[in-house]
């Protein structure tokens, strides 16, 4: 059987080295990855239980973020675990299952980057348009758009895995990220061709980080054009809410951006990294309270659920 490699034979494990390189913040890492972790499925799991639980939340507004907090249990399950392993021992894992966890965990991202703009483009309806709010984000639309942005993450990921996997790996195989991604394996350790596999990484990015994150920056001005007509404390709310929902979701397309479209203008070893742990912890720790704690009527229906009063009707 004829390989196109350099000599040596198939890699069949990566081993991920995350944070080797500092070893002093191990224990700082350690305790907030687990802290994090913990926070992320108990608070995500509490938003499900609470709108799936409250007819009052069974509104698009909701449905997308339990929707969010689904993917979120989901996402940090993916990369968290085997991070927190790497600060204990070597992480290895097999090829098969590093492209699974670039698929699961790339697919989700991606489905985060389209559901964020979906909520943000909800929020400039209800703000801009609100008589005709009810028949523009009626039921048929908001299934549509959540299904959408559950299948169109898994299937562009699901391409990307599948050019991936015709890529050699002939070693070395050592992978300097806390988890398996694309430029490390890509740009770094293949040892055949990967111009279609970056090439369609690429442009797949670009759409898929790119216009949502403009479609949140469009619809966010929007509703802030709207907002700043001074008109009392309500306004004033919305507003800050608006911009911290910005904030979050700038972090998390940036640190995107920054990986998957430009990943070979970064230079620095740690640089990656950061970003990976932005986009990573930094979301899953502010989504919850960005969408949620700020929001009166999710506070109350969790009160009501917490009281053991009945559920409303
Ligand atoms: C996700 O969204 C769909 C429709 O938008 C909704 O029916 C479903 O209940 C949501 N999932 C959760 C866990 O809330």
């Amino acid at each position: 059987m004829e390989r196109v490699s350099t000599g040596s034979q198939t890699v069949t494990l990566f081993v991920l080295l995350g944070f080797h390189d500092v070893p002093e913040l191990h224990l700082l890492l350690l305790s907030v990855l687990t802290a994090v972790y913990a926070s992320t499925i108990t608070g995500n799991t509490f938003i499900v239980v609470v709108v799936l639980n409250s007819h009052r939340l069974h509104m698009p507004m909701y449905f997308f973020l339990a929707n969010l907090s689904v993917m979120e249990i989901l996402y940090a399950s993916t990369a968290i675990p085997k991070m927190l392993e790497g600060f204990l021992q070597e992480a290895a894992i097999s090829v098969a299952g590093c492209l699974v966890q670039f698929f699961i965990f790339g697919s989700l991202a991606t489905d985060e980057c389209f559901l964020l703009a979906v909520m943000a483009y909800d929020r400039y309806l209800a703000i801009c348009q609100p008589l005709r709010y009810p028949f523009l984000m009626g039921p048929r639309w908001y299934l549509g758009l959540m299904l959408t942005a559950w299948l169109s993450g898994f299937m562009v990921d699901g391409l990307i895995v599948v050019l991936m996997s015709q890529v050699m790996f002939c070693g070395p195989n050592h992978i300097d990220r806390f988890y398996c991604d694309f430029s490390p394996l890509m740009l770094g350790l293949a040892c055949s061709d990967t111009g279609v596999a970056q090439m369609t990484t690429f442009t797949l990015s670009v759409v898929f980080i790119t216009v949502p994150f403009g479609l949140v920056l469009v619809t966010y001005s929007r509703n802030g054009v709207v907002l700043r007509v001074p008109s009392g404390a309500s306004r004033t709310k919305a507003f800050s809410t608006c911009s911290s929902h910005l904030v979050v979701v700038s972090t998390f397309y940036a640190s995107l951006r920054a990986l998957y479209i430009a990943p070979s203008a970064i230079h620095s070893q740690l640089l990656p990294k950061v970003f990976a742990l932005l986009y990573t912890v930094v979301t899953l720790i502010f989504n919850p309270v960005v969408y949620t704690l700020r929001n009166q009527e999710v506070l109350q229906a969790l009160r009501r659920l917490l009281c053991c009063k009945p559920i409303e009707v």
